[in-house]
């Protein structure tokens, strides 16, 4: 296969774009907005909780079946699977894996030229012209006002910061694993720590910065996030452990599909244990020390908790941040590197969402790095010129977030977790993920694999789908069924054509993904017959 012989040039490499695949918007955005939303100490315990009891099993598994896969010349799930399983339907088992991160990128682009434009702002000074509207700013670049209204190309809208993000990106996925992601992250995650540390010292001594509002000082913006208020009321309440499960999977990047594919570039003997726990752990030092301490104490300290409370995930930093920044003293250059921070960690997760594409096209189809990178670039252009053309209250973006971020999500991670606790069966998956170990993993985390996981996942689907889709109040007293948006964009008196729209693009490019699945197992089948022929 024309990419077995690609591999990772060191351990810190690979540990590296794992992180750097892990830490993105996730960390600096939608963590520290949750968090807030959900009132700091209940849902600190629910996310602690979802870290040890599917975050980081599910890493492990990750990395376990993709070294595994590796080792026998597949980098992609479905050719993983295929390897692995050995039966005919287990490639159809891992279209999910390289569909769902490659349908994310759709939109996750969109998102990180935002950074990269709203960095350029900053530089230039348009976003500390006196009298700005910061949110008028924000609807006019990135188009949520009307359909096809951030089609434009002026420093002031989003386009041209698409296209070189788009060309970037691609760009640095054709120079490969080694010379492309590896070196992206080698430089980009010491850049962004580097720069977060920056920012934190910045925030950490702002003190009380207007004498007229003597509340707003450092310590109650970081209580407003941390204090614990009534933990076990919070915890009762079912959508905060949805929203910290979620933001687990989203935040670690387990589940999507990416790890494996990453971890299929691991040398033979590579170890697992200990780089899957190092890349968690810094993913959540970026994630609780650098962004939960930057972005809404920042936000608290000159606007307080009415300027933050009711933000979107994202508006959060392209809102109210620019109008945190005017204020401080230095502001324009900590925009500047705030956004760049933000870039950064963008690009290095928005790279390992192509990958497992790359590594579909190039097993499965035969395809060469040249075409498989032009297929897969044609293929996520069209998405992101729909995501990019329907962009009126961010509609197309928000439905292929729920139905394949979220829905799809849920699904390849329980794939995934019965896979390695009962198909390949937990005892040899723990001596498999054990080959090359520098650490053990404690023993307690066989039976947490084999029952807790795969429980815990699937009763907080149940509940989302309880939720999401049917719409229950989680009351028992006084229950209410009333199905969600999502659900009623599609179906309700009133449906709306631009979700209908993206619902059918989602379901013609998972029936494209089904066949070339299909067509790529024919492919896989001939060449395990053709083997099984020469040693008889
Ligand atoms: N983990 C990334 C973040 O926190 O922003 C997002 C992400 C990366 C999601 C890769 C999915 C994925 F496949």
């Amino acid at each position: 296969m024309a990419q077995a012989q690609e591999a990772w040039s060191s351990r810190l490499g690979v540990i590296l774009a794992v992180a750097g695949s892990a830490v993105g918007l996730g960390n600096f955005l939608r963590f520290p907005g949750l968090a807030a939303q959900y009132g700091g100490g209940a849902f600190m315990v629910a996310y602690f909780v979802s870290l040890l009891v599917i975050g980081l099993p599910l890493c492990w598994v990750e990395w376990t079946l993709g070294r595994e896969g590796g080792r026998r010349g597949f980098h992609s799930t479905p050719g993983i699977f295929h390897a692995l399983l050995d039966r005919p339907w287990a490639r159809h088992l891992g279209v999910i894996g390289f569909f769902t991160p490659v349908v994310i990128y759709m939109y996750y682009v969109y998102v990180e030229a935002w950074c990269l434009g709203y960095a350029v702002n900053a530089l230039t000074g348009r976003l500390h012209e006196p009298g700005l509207d910061f949110r008028q700013f924000f609807a006019s670049f990135t188009g949520v006002n009307e359909d096809g209204a951030a089609l434009k190309f002026s420093t002031s809208d989003v386009g041209i910061f698409l296209i070189i993000v788009f060309i970037l990106n691609f760009v640095f996925i054709y120079r490969g694993i080694s010379k492309g992601i590896e070196k992206v992250c080698t430089y980009a995650m010491p850049a962004l720590i580097l720069i977060a540390l920056i920012i934190l010292g910045r925030v950490l001594t702002l003190g009380t910065p207007d004498p007229a509002k003597p509340d707003q000082t450092v310590l109650n913006g970081l209580g407003y996030l941390w204090n614990p208020g009534n933990v076990l009321a919070g915890l009762r309440n079912p959508e905060l452990w949805l929203a910290a499960a979620g933001q687990i999977f989203f935040s670690l990047s387990v589940g999507f599909g990416v790890i494996i594919t990453y971890a299929s570039y691991l040398r033979r003997r590579d170890d697992v244990v200990l780089s899957g726990l190092t890349a968690s752990a810094a993913n959540e030092f970026c994630e609780v020390g650098l962004g939960g301490l930057i972005t809404v104490p920042a936000a608290f300290i000159f606007l307080g908790a009415a300027g933050i409370a009711g933000q979107g995930t994202f508006a959060l930093g392209f809102n109210v941040l620019p109008e945190v920044f005017v204020r401080m003293p230095g502001g324009q250059i900590f925009a500047v590197i705030f956004f760049v921070l933000l870039f950064l960690a963008a690009i290095t997760s928005s790279l390992s969402m192509l990958q497992p594409g790359i590594a579909f096209l190039e097993e499965g189809l035969g395809l060469g790095r040249k075409a498989s990178v032009a297929l897969l670039g044609l293929i996520t252009a069209i998405g992101t010129l729909f995501v990019w053309y329907f962009s009126k209250d961010l509609k197309a973006m928000d439905t292929i977030d729920f139905w394949v971020g979220t829905l799809m999500l849920f699904v390849q991670a329980t794939i995934l977790v019965i896979i390695f606790g009962w198909r390949i069966g937990v005892n040899e998956g723990w001596r498999l993920m054990h080959e090359g170990a520098e650490m053990r993993a404690p023993s307690f985390y066989r039976f947490v694999l084999k029952y807790i996981t795969p429980l815990f996942l699937i009763g907080i689907f149940v509940m989302w789908l309880l939720r999401n889709v049917a719409g229950w109040n989680f009351s028992f007293s006084a229950p209410t069924f009333q199905p969600s948006g999502y659900i009623t964009d599609l179906i309700g008196a009133n449906p709306s054509p631009v979700a209908r729209l993206t619902v059918g693009f989602i379901a013609i490019t998972t029936l494209f993904a089904l066949i070339l699945t299909h067509l790529a197992g024919n492919r896989w089948n001939a060449a395990r017959a053709a083997r099984r022929n020469r040693h008889t």
